[in-house]
């Protein structure tokens, strides 16, 4: 199977190669922890799954070849690749983040690996100007999401990526909310992609997983070196699920994002909010960027399934909550079903509430993860909440 052969055909079959020894169609299940050396030092490409596993290394295969890498390493969680990432660079190091990443991603670099040494600074990185303004000759890493999340800013990867090479610096993209489907990354000039597998990727709400995918052999090694020593790496059971899961993406974000594109016109239409915040709408400020940056390997563009709303106080948003049927209160997002958070108390909890604030995350926010259920069923869902 070929770097020439498009996304949807890749998604199922890299990786996918029916089992040597028995032509079964669907990849084996490699639940082993361990491997038959025929003599010391003398084994088949494996000696102990913490190092190696047949069926993780289909799901890597598969992964890289949907973000166009070469490269992938898949972990237990988004936040085991994320921490992997960062465990690369040594005490001293300064990395720049984007001010309104995943509140996991907040925690893990204040909380914990700045006691060991490394230097977060957090900053919007929606101007490159702001970004360069706070480059150190010690900062070793850009991490960025885009979109973020809750707010939806966007940051310029392919500028960003051309300012990291100016100064010598790896750029990372968090691209957990438009998956491989709805933006790549890595052909924009980032070196490395990061993945909350946990949400388009799994699809359905029923794992934990995260991924790094780079065209770089020596951060590959690195990346590997760690995962083999610390031992982050997802069971062979979920990455068989991963693996089946990956085949229908293309279908799921692409019905996902559509019903949200729906939705989110008539949200913007109605008087049920006081703000709809959504790339795909005219009024997005960074609308533009969207169009550019976003899109599906047929090159369309793609606005992503998250939206954000601004109910306008807290009493109307937990009314809102309360009447709502279809969309579960839940962290998480990306699966089939939709969801509904208040990022705010949720998955922004330990984000201190002075700086919630100063970047607009707001008690009275809440977020959006449409799925593919019928778009009359979710609009009628939203609309009678509201009305009651
Ligand atoms: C954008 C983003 N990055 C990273 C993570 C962390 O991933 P995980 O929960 O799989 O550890 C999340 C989880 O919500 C996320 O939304």
């Amino acid at each position: 199977m070929g770097k020439k052969d498009q996304f949807q055909t890749r998604a199922i079959h890299v990786g996918n190669e029916p089992d040597h020894e028995t032509g079964a169609i669907v990849a084996p299940i490699h639940l082993t922890s361990t491997y038959e050396q025929e003599e010391v030092g003398k084994d088949k490409g494996y000696d102990y799954s913490r190092g190696g596993n047949p069926t993780r290394k289909r799901l890597e295969e598969n992964l890289a070849s949907l973000e166009n890498g070469d490269h992938c390493l898949a972990f237990s969680s988004g936040m085991a690749a994320t921490t992997t990432l960062f465990q690369t660079l040594s005490a001293g190091d300064h990395i720049i983040i984007g001010r309104n990443v995943y509140g996991g991603t907040y925690r893990m670099s204040v909380e914990v690996l700045s006691r060991h040494g490394l230097e977060f600074e957090f900053v919007d990185t929606r101007s490159p100007e702001n970004v360069e303004a706070v480059i150190k000759p010690n900062t070793k890493l850009i991490f960025i999401e885009t979109p973020t999340n809750p707010l939806l800013e966007l940051t310029d990867i392919k500028q960003t990526a051309a300012l990291c090479q100016q100064h010598n610096i790896k750029l990372a993209v968090d691209n957990t909310f438009m998956s491989p489907y709805g933006q790549r990354p890595l052909d924009l000039g980032a070196d490395v992609v990061m993945h909350s597998a946990t949400k388009f990727i799994g699809g359905h709400s029923d794992l934990i997983a995260g991924a790094l995918v780079t065209n770089d052999p020596n951060l590959a090694q690195e990346l590997h070196f760690i995962q083999r020593s610390g031992g982050a790496i997802p069971s062979p059971f979920d990455c068989w699920i991963l693996l089946r899961s990956t085949k229908t993406m293309a279908l799921r974000v692409q019905k996902q994002s559509d019903n949200a594109l729906e939705l989110a016109q008539r949200l913007n239409a109605s008087s049920f909010v006081d703000e709809v915040i959504y790339p795909g709408l005219e009024n997005h400020v960074q609308h533009e960027l969207a169009k550019k940056q976003q899109s599906t390997p047929d090159g369309n563009c793609i606005f992503g399934s998250m939206i954000s709303l601004r109910c306008g106080s807290i009493e109307k948003r937990d009314s809102f909550l309360s009447n709502l049927r279809l969309f579960s209160l839940a962290e998480s997002l990306g699966g089939v079903e939709s969801l509904v958070c208040v990022p705010y108390g949720m998955t922004h909890a330990s984000v201190p509430p002075d700086m919630k604030i100063s970047m607009g995350l707001t008690e009275d926010l809440v977020r959006l993860s449409v799925g593919i259920e019928h778009i009359e069923d979710l609009y009628a869902d939203i609309e009678r909440a509201f009305k009651e």
